[in-house]
């Protein structure tokens, strides 16, 4: 490899001058606004509600309490809509600039939407899902490919006061039906195919498989499902339910007014995976999450119009709707949508688009950045990347040599990085540099955002003070804070508020040192994190008991070089059944199928038994280790009802 040896990371990088010069926020002015953001907290956030445009102002700010039955409410008075928001108020002055650019998967196809185009589509979208029969408050699911009708279709929503549950278009059809039932959602918005790495993706297919699923296993139905032509391939079509969006859009007006919303009304639920049962549905309201997507967009990006920015997750994940879609184009932002993969056509797939389309700000995540570090510096070296001045990445720790090719070689070391720490709940980010105010650190997520009280506890919930390491937790509300788990309170309060009394636990564990920067450790619940996504253990480990042949099943994480966490299943077959490798493809076919391929086992190791102590809890410390090959540190083992099981579980440890 031609790039510099980890041992030549610094241990600080400092703000660049040339950021210095040009910032919004230099280390002054971070210092000053943080104290007022957690000293005031209304004062400070009733002058930055002043960032969005409200129909009715809001006078309440903040009404937040993390005790007993758990209320967040802010700016609970206003009224306003998030596409208004997004789009109409940019209009005036600046209608004919570009806020969206789409690359398509094949690199000659591309489109430039300027924000008087994206009105009309917007608004289009909108009065066809009024004339299907959607109305303020119906959960409309959303699954869709990376194109620019996605983001019109959210948009769309928003403007009509719909909620959209976007489902990742990697999800199996088991998944869309479990999420279509959780939120009793009776509108699908799809596509014929999805199209990544040049393969066709049958999402309408999927969508027909769901909702057939939905009827058989949860007797439940949808009234529409209004299909986007993409690829032109040919699909099912069902006449009574399924609905062609460029005919329905030839019968209705160009125009449609925004609704206006209330600032606590949902704006969108996005399913989540947690340590225990199926994923939850998170929800997020409107004016807070509009106030805190914007907010933290400009600050942290240090954005400023007329900039090209990039972010290449997908609208099916949290950072895509805040940091493609909401907070990027409040700000009048010009947003890259891409359709493809980055390995295709080659790997330098990426560093072609920023020099195609001049990208200034690029933000992706670790095992991106470790999968193209493998392909070797010649392919990003030969494009040109002087457009780039700020990378940004998110969803894992990000390790010290993918830190260091990042920022030497992407970014020529110019470019600062931000390593944003935050989570589908936490709707925008909290915890991270800021460009023009934070010296790096590698690895850090440095400190947090304006209004964000990060805390470290020990198990017993005891605050701990200075350089020291414990269980992430927040002290105070921030306003883009999900509300509830849609459909249930009591698991909302039980996941996030009821291990450590009065706080928000995020389940991650993290160090603080010295300068009070953060450093993520990692998750400590029974979460897993495979390539930046989130997968609960026990929803994989339901997959596999699910199958006809197994009686038992227990997941868990284990280092990864590219993946960042592998999952590790141990498997015990029923009686008589004979463990082969045919059976361990086919249960690996199984879970894809269940959930989807992001969740595929990377190992499966046959187990005669679990390791359990004698009121029958799995000992899950004992399978990570070995999972991890390290046998030498198991803990005590005495406790468990069977303790020989761990020296035959130690034995038949694959690539031993
Ligand atoms: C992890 C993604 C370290 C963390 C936005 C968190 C990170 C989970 C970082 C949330 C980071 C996210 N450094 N770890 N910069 N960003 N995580 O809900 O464990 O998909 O709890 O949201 O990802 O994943 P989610």
């Amino acid at each position: 490899m031609s790039s510099p040896a980890p041992s030549t990371l610094k241990e600080i990088y400092p703000v660049p001058a040339a950021t210095r010069e040009n910032t919004l926020c230099t280390d002054k002015d971070y210092e000053t606004l943080y104290q007022w953001s957690v000293e005031d907290p209304e004062g400070f956030w009733r002058r930055q509600k002043d960032r969005i445009s409200w129909f009715e102002d809001p006078g309440l700010i903040k009404n937040t309490s993390f005790e007993g039955d758990v209320s967040i409410k802010w700016f609970e008075d206003g009224t306003l809509n998030a596409s208004y928001n997004c789009i109409d108020r940019h209009l005036d002055k600046h209608g004919d600039e570009i806020a969206l650019i789409f690359e398509g998967d094949d690199p000659s196809v591309d489109q430039n939407v300027t924000y008087r185009e994206l009105h009309g589509h917007v608004c289009r979208f909108a009065n066809v899902l009024k004339a299907q029969g959607v109305k303020k408050g119906d959960r409309v699911t959303i699954y869709m490919p990376m194109i620019l009708d996605t983001v019109y279709a959210m948009l769309a929503c928003a403007r009509i006061g719909a909620v959209h549950s976007v489902v990742f278009g990697g999800f199996s059809s088991e998944a869309i039906a479990g999420r279509l039932d959780d939120c009793q959602s009776r509108f699908v918005i799809t596509t014929d195919e999805g199209l990544r790495g040049g393969r066709k993706i049958p999402l309408k297919a999927n969508v027909d498989d769901a909702i057939a699923r939905l009827a058989s296993e949860f007797g439940g139905s949808v009234d529409k499902v209004l299909v986007v032509r993409h690829t032109g391939g040919d699909v099912a079509f069902n006449a009574d339910r399924d609905v062609w969006y460029h005919e329905a859009a030839e019968t209705v007006d160009a125009d449609c007014p925004p609704e206006p919303m209330n600032a606590e009304d949902p704006l969108f639920i996005l399913y989540t995976s947690g340590s225990t049962g199926q994923p939850k549905g998170v929800l997020h309201t409107t004016g807070g999450y509009m106030v805190y997507t914007s907010m933290t967009h400009e600050y942290i990006f240090d954005y400023k119009p007329g900039e090209v920015y990039w972010c290449t997750a997908d609208v099916g994940w949290i950072t895509g709707h805040s940091y493609i879609v909401y907070g990027p184009l409040a700000n009048r932002a010009t947003s890259l949508v891409f359709e493809g993969v980055p390995s295709y056509p080659d790997a330098s797939r990426f560093w072609q688009i920023v020099d195609k389309h001049q990208v200034n700000i690029f933000y992706t995540a670790p095992t991106a950045i470790r999968a193209l570090m493998r392909e070797g510096d010649d392919l990003v070296k030969k494009s040109s990347r002087s457009s780039l001045r700020l990378l940004g990445s998110v969803g894992e720790p990000i390790n010290p040599e993918a830190w260091n090719w990042y920022h030497n070689v992407v970014g020529d070391a110019r470019c600062p990085i931000v390593d944003t720490w935050w989570q589908t709940e936490t709707g925008g980010v909290l915890i991270t540099p800021l460009p023009g105010a934070t010296d790096l650190k590698p690895g850090s997520a440095t400190r947090p955002f304006f209004g964000i009280r990060p805390a470290l506890v020990d198990t017993d919930g005891n605050l701990l003070d200075g350089a020291t390491e414990g269980n992430l937790v927040m002290l105070d509300s921030w306003p883009g804070q999900m509300r509830t788990v849609y459909g249930d309170h009591e698991r909302f309060i039980q996941t996030y508020f009821s291990t450590y009394k009065g706080m928000y636990f995020t389940g991650d564990g993290c160090r603080r040192d010295e300068d009070d920067y953060y450093w993520i450790t990692g998750r400590v619940d029974d979460v897993i994190n495979v390539s930046g996504h989130r997968m609960g253990t026990a929803e994989i480990e339901s997959a596999l008991v699910a199958h006809d042949l197994v009686s038992e099943a227990a997941v868990v994480g284990y280092p990864h070089d590219l993946k960042g966490q592998g999952i590790y299943a141990y498997v015990t077959c029923n009686a008589g059944v004979e463990p082969t490798d045919e059976l361990r493809k086919e249960l690996v076919k199984w879970v894809r199928a269940e959930i989807g391929p992001i969740a595929s086992p990377d190992m499966i190791q046959f187990a005669p038994g679990l390791p359990k102590t004698r009121s029958g809890k799995i000992m899950r410390r004992i399978l990570r280790k070995i999972a991890e090959n390290e046998f030498g540190s198991l803990g005590d083992t005495s406790t468990l009802a069977d303790p020989s099981i761990v020296d035959i579980l130690i034995e038949n440890r694959q690539n031993k």
